[in-house]
């Protein structure tokens, strides 16, 4: 297993492009289950979640394709209902085919998903919707099994929480069902609007993708669809934390600026300026920034909870004192004590966290405790000082294509070894 090695304080400079969204990607692939025919899926980024759901998809009796950056998916012959529990501990958001293999085949059967390393992960919300569809759930062994002996209807469903993977599931679960679907409370995430955009190409109804209420008019059947996943919200922000940590100025290309309002905000009050040009973003940051007001994470339009270890992070050697709340995860600072060992001043109590922002940080050994505190210590490894060794990115790479390479080109001083 390989391990990055950051010699930090290069300054980084340079333009990035920036790969199609791994929460994005995800659902449409799972999306895939539902069509009778190929599909074309563009811009889809070569990372160990997607290489989990293309198992899952041949595992169903899809045929598959990655090659550069198409995904083909041929679902045909789709006609297998159960996913092994093998696929589903592979992948946390392998409960996303729950609502494709019922929609296709009638049936599913998964076993539970469980927790993950941010905390517990239920999906109970998912659960009562797909009840409220008709679909019957029985619980044994650790697995669960839906069945629709005679087809999903539409209903109404009011989510309690506005949960991106619910909604999502919901959505994939009601294209083909019986009738009109409306959703209310869903969540708004610019991904949810990419996975209707997926599905409507293959000649679903779906309104009000985005917005917080989502109708959708069954239809008797999918085709496949050629389509370009939209870039990722979430590495764009990386990028934008690492080059904020450096004093850099960097050109981030192929992204949906919009989508980043809410970091661009923070990061604004912490001293850099921002210039948009179409679907590029300049971020030029000063020589060091300033501590900001309360952060606190929040569904789409707030701050992003993914984004909030790259800042926690890029803040560590700020000027002054800034509080972070984290109101969508229980467990989401386990990154901290690896950011401690390069000298950071940052203490939690729950779901709060309080970063002090000092003068110098210096190079140490960590370990990678998720997919973004792990790209949280290689954002605070590039403004350290001296040699930052990097152990267990094999969690980095569920979400970034190649971080590696991209900061490289920027100027860091990186290499996996
Ligand atoms: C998705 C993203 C993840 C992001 C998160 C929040 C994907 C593949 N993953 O995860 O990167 O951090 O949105 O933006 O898109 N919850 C329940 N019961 C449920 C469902 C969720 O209690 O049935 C809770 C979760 O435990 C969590 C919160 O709701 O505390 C948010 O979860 P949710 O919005 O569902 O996130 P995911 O879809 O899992």
């Amino acid at each position: 297993m390989s391990d990055i090695i950051v010699e930090g304080l290069s300054r980084l400079e340079g333009s990035v492009n920036i790969q199609g969204s791994k929460n994005a990607v995800l659902p449409i692939i799972a999306a895939t289950v539902l069509s009778n025919g190929r599909s074309y899926i563009n811009n889809c980024p070569y990372l160990s979640d997607v290489l989990a759901s293309i198992k899952i998809l041949e595992c169903l009796g899809a045929e598959c394709k990655f090659e550069g950056n198409t995904l083909t998916v041929d679902s045909t012959n789709i006609d297998n209902y159960c996913v092994p529990d093998n696929l589903m501990r592979e992948m946390r958001s392998s409960s996303l085919f729950l609502g494709a293999i019922i929609g296709r085949t009638g049936k599913a059967v998964i076993c539970n998903p469980g927790g993950c390393e941010l905390g517990p992960r239920p999906i109970d919300l998912h659960i009562k919707a797909l009840k409220s569809l008709g679909a019957t759930v029985n619980e044994y062994n650790g697995c669960i099994e839906f069945s629709s002996d005679n087809g999903l209807k539409g209903n109404e469903i009011q989510l309690s929480f506005p949960s991106v993977g619910a909604t999502e599931n919901i959505i994939l679960a009601s294209v083909t069902a019986k009738g009109r679907t409306v959703v209310r409370n869903c969540a708004r995430e610019p991904e949810i609007v990419d996975l209707a955009r997926y599905l409507n190409l293959c000649g679903a109804k779906i309104k009000g993708a985005g917005k917080d209420t989502v109708i959708v008019e069954g239809v008797k059947q999918l085709n496949g669809a050629d389509y370009f996943v939209m870039p990722d919200r979430i590495v764009a922000s990386t990028y934008i934390s690492a080059a904020a940590i450096t004093g850099g100025k960097i050109n981030i290309k192929n992204i949906y600026p919009d989508n980043l309002n809410s970091i661009i905000s923070v990061y604004k009050e912490a001293g850099c300026n921002f210039e948009i040009n179409g679907n590029s973003l300049v971020v030029d940051a000063p020589n060091r920034l300033n501590a900001v007001s309360t952060v606190r994470s929040l569904v789409y339009p707030g701050f992003p909870t993914d984004s909030g270890p790259m800042l926690i992070a890029s803040l560590t050697k700020s000027k002054g004192s800034t509080i972070f709340v984290e109101n969508i995860f229980e467990n989401r600072f386990r990154y901290v004590d690896e950011l401690k060992r390069m000298g950071a001043d940052i203490s939690v109590e729950g779901k709060v966290a309080v970063v002090d922002g000092i003068n110098e940080t210096y190079g140490a050994n960590c370990e990678a405790t998720d997919l973004r505190g792990g790209a949280a210590l290689v954002v605070a490894a590039l403004g350290a000082k001296g040699k930052t060794k990097i152990t267990k990115i094999e969690h980095i790479k569920r979400g970034y294509e190649d971080i590696v390479r991209d900061l490289s080109y920027l100027g860091a001083d990186i290499k996996e070894v």
